[in-house]
């Protein structure tokens, strides 16, 4: 469970833990790390060790994944859950702020997955699951830095899936819509909005039947849909 502290991720990581399973948490705080750990050994979780790293620190990821798999004796399934919402506002007037979202969102992903890739494909099994999100279907004017890092993410995780698809390893694209967590605590909250633990039913549910791209909750694939179709003329004097 990479962004294990994620609230996404640790609705997901509740569900696996009280299916009996062994987890690996990493995330860059060490506090909420142990207490995600304490809560999930208490709901059942076969094992649970944890591992700090700044996900950033691209250099220090193989090792990561070494300890993961020599803690567990082997990986079945990986999550990639972290991610920052960018602020597009101060992204416009900082090219360095702009590339260190690119980096946390898209790059730092990249990088997990190239040494995911090679383990998984190596033993030839699991699943790779990460999440990016719908706003990498189409870039808006309110959030394209993050939206097109999170595209960047998915179409590598396309390519992946075809590469891993011969040796039987699944990747799963997970695309959420709008989720009540703390990355989202300061928007103001609408219909369409749906908790942690409603995404990571999904995740489970996907997880479960190997599926290949989610949209989820599920009615965001209509409104993907529309959203794609619309010609580039309309699209672009719309203010969202
Ligand atoms: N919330 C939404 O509406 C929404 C919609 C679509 C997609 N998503 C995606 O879902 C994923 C999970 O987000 P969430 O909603 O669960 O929000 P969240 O609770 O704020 O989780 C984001 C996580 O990313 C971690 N993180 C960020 N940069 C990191 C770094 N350099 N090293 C290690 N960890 C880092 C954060 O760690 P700290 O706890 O240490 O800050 C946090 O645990 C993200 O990829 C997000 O882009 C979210």
């Amino acid at each position: 469970m990479i962004g294990a502290t994620s609230a996404i991720a640790e609705a997901t990581a509740r569900i696996l833990a009280s299916r009996g399973h062994a987890l690996f948490l990493v995330g860059r705080r060490g506090d909420a790390l142990s207490s995600i750990a304490a809560d999930l050994r208490v709901r059942g979780a076969a094992q649970v060790e944890t591992h700090v790293l700044d996900l950033n620190c691209i250099e220090s990821q193989g090792e990561m994944l070494s300890r993961a798999v020599t803690v567990l004796g082997g990986l079945d399934v990986a999550l990639v859950a972290h991610g920052t919402l960018s602020d597009q506002k101060a992204c416009e007037r900082s090219v360095e702020l702009t590339l260190q979202e690119f980096y946390t969102n898209a790059l730092s992903v990249i990088s997990l997955l190239t040494h995911l890739a090679n383990y998984f494909e190596e033993n030839r099994h699991g699943t790779i699951a990460v999440i990016t999100s719908v706003a990498g279907d189409r870039g808006r004017g309110s959030n394209y830095v993050y939206g097109s890092a999170k595209a960047c993410v998915t179409a590598y995780l396309s390519g992946l899936r075809q590469r891993l698809h011969a040796c039987g390893v699944c990747v799963l694209t997970i695309k959420p819509g709008y989720v009540d967590s703390p990355m989202t605590a300061h928007l103001k909250k609408g219909l369409l909005w749906v908790r942690p633990r409603t995404v990571a039913n999904g995740i489970t549910n996907a997880l479960d039947k190997k599926k290949d791209v989610v949209y989820l909750p599920r009615f965001w694939w209509i409104i993907m849909r529309l959203v794609t179709l619309m010609p580039e003329r309309w699209f672009r004097s719309l203010k969202i």
